[in-house]
């Protein structure tokens, strides 16, 4: 609409953030991942957990309303969700990794993570290194990656496109073991107390929403400020400590 092109900070769709809809902010995430994105009909976006309430905190901050997408976690990971302009920007608790950044634009990062290995509380497996038969690990992710690496010869990596798979494998005996991010792992140790974390791996990671390479630079600076601004003034603990005070 005519304007100079001078930086100024208006907010919203003034600052020019350039959302694939207007006044809405589009979020893609690979659902459920708990307790980071969880279907919640009593959430406004039909969405909560710990990267969704965060996106909803900023949706607000910035005057947009929340939409949540469903997407394949791969898709999203290797930039092909976010470079079809499918989302504004994804929220899937995705590791910052060198090789995710030559296809997508990270966020600071959010919330530092590591790997783990549950299995039955009753298997007799205590660590990877006596882990036998099949482990399951999602694709497209660090876990499964790390599982390539570190699995010891004779054991079967079995993929599954979603944790909502994943989980439900292990429960019905069709694998072994899951190797991924522990604060996931844990919540299914949360939920059924049958299963055990045996063992973590400090593979220090870090989550990061993420953009289309180079496509949402105001966005993806929106986005930061208001992290930047929930950090300090608390809201950002709040919704930590909803998921994971201890
Ligand atoms: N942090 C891991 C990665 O980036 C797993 C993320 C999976 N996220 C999800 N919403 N399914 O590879």
């Amino acid at each position: 609409c005519g304007g100079s092109g001078g930086e100024e900070e208006t907010g919203g769709e003034a600052a020019g953030l350039e959302l694939v809809t207007e006044g809405t902010l589009t979020v893609c995430s690979d659902i459920p991942y708990p307790p980071f994105e969880v279907e919640d009909a009593s959430a406004e976006s039909g969405y909560s957990g710990f990267d969704m309430d965060i996106m909803q905190e900023i949706a607000n901050r910035l005057e947009l309303t929340l939409s949540v997408q469903d997407v394949s976690f791969d898709a999203l990971q290797s930039g092909a969700v976010l470079g079809a302009g499918q989302c504004d920007l994804g929220a899937s608790a995705m590791t910052i990794t060198p090789e995710r950044a030559e296809n997508l634009d990270f966020s600071d990062p959010y919330y530092d993570s590591l790997q783990s290995l549950l299995v039955p509380g009753d298997s007799g497996v205590t660590s990877l290194a006596t882990f036998t038969g099949a482990l399951g690990v999602q694709q497209g992710t660090t876990g499964q990656a790390f599982a390539e690496e570190n699995a010891p010869d004779g054991v079967q990596l079995v993929e599954f496109p979603s944790d909502g798979e994943l989980w439900p494998a292990l429960q019905g005996d069709t694998i072994q073991g899951i190797l991924q991010d522990l604060p996931v792992n844990v919540e299914h140790v949360r939920t059924d107390s049958s299963y055990v974390v045996v063992e973590e791996f400090q593979t220090d990671e870090s989550y990061g929403f993420a953009f289309a390479k180079g496509e949402r630079p105001n966005l993806l600076a929106a986005v930061n400020e208001q992290l930047q601004a929930m950090r300090d003034d608390g809201t950002y603990d709040t919704i930590y400590d909803r998921y994971f005070s201890t």
